[in-house]
């Protein structure tokens, strides 16, 4: 357990402003945040320099998304050198926005993580199952199927998170229970440790994202297995702040 300290990722999507942003980058500057927390804000890309110049130091800063090479002519793509070109450590990747609204495949998805951290980026990778699939029951051959394709593209797991993010809990206000979170993050840990290694499934922390609040964090957070949270939609405002003392 206290190999894994608690990560709160804040994806921001294709939301805000520099007004809005700037504001919001002020009230976590400003707040007293769990130091045991390890914070993560993930900017649009266009902002990705403006939030690594207006957060303090000890909040980290994320891409949303990265392309599978360091450059060439992929028009309106962005790659890994240059997020580490602005000070951003981390990429999310894999989310499932990424997969269902821009059709990302799992294949495209290894290839960007295996690049992302070839280039010494840190990578948030996402999984989760549609309704259709939770309802099919075919909830853990889905997360497994997608962890496959992650864990065979990554040589260092001390610079991955994995977020449990099932689809039908994002942006919807359905969270799922501690009890459904603990469930797939313990067999998710089990998997590791039955295709990956011991120290692996010890180490790597899996974080949770579905319509997260302030009002759900802690009990999402005393689970055994619920190493974090990937907040969308509270990342915006300064609730933010209680999610990430969420184990304070
Ligand atoms: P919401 O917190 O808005 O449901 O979004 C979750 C998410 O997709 C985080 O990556």
């Amino acid at each position: 357990m206290t190999l894994r300290r608690f990560f709160v990722g804040g994806n921001w999507k294709m939301n805000g402003s520099r007004e809005s942003l700037g504001d919001l980058m002020k009230t976590l500057n400003s707040s007293g945040l769990d130091q045991n927390t390890e914070v993560v804000c993930g900017a649009p890309s266009l902002y990705l320099d403006f939030a690594r110049s207006s957060l303090d130091p000890r909040i980290g800063v994320a891409a949303q998304n990265c392309y599978k090479v360091a450059k060439g002519a992929f028009t309106g793509e962005i790659s890994p050198a240059m997020i580490q070109d602005c000070g951003v450590d981390w990429v999310i990747l894999g989310h499932s926005e990424r997969r269902h609204v821009f059709g990302e495949s799992d294949e495209l998805i290894g290839q960007k993580v295996a690049h992302a951290l070839e280039s010494e980026l840190s990578v948030v990778a996402c999984i989760g199952e549609t309704l259709e699939e939770r309802e099919a029951g075919t909830t853990e051959e889905v997360v497994y199927s997608q962890t496959q394709v992650i864990a065979d593209n990554v040589k260092d797991w001390g610079k991955v998170v994995l977020a449990y993010e099932p689809v039908w809990a994002i942006g919807t206000g359905k969270t799922a229970s501690p009890e459904q979170a603990q469930e797939v993050h313990e067999k998710l840990r089990a998997w590791l440790r039955a295709n990956v290694a011991d120290d692996v499934a010890d180490s790597v922390r899996i974080i949770y994202g579905g319509s997260v609040t302030a009002a759900n964090c802690r009990e999402l957070a005393s689970q055994d297995d619920v190493d974090g949270f990937l907040v969308g939609g509270a990342s915006l405002k300064p609730e933010f702040v209680d999610i990430i003392n969420a184990r304070a």
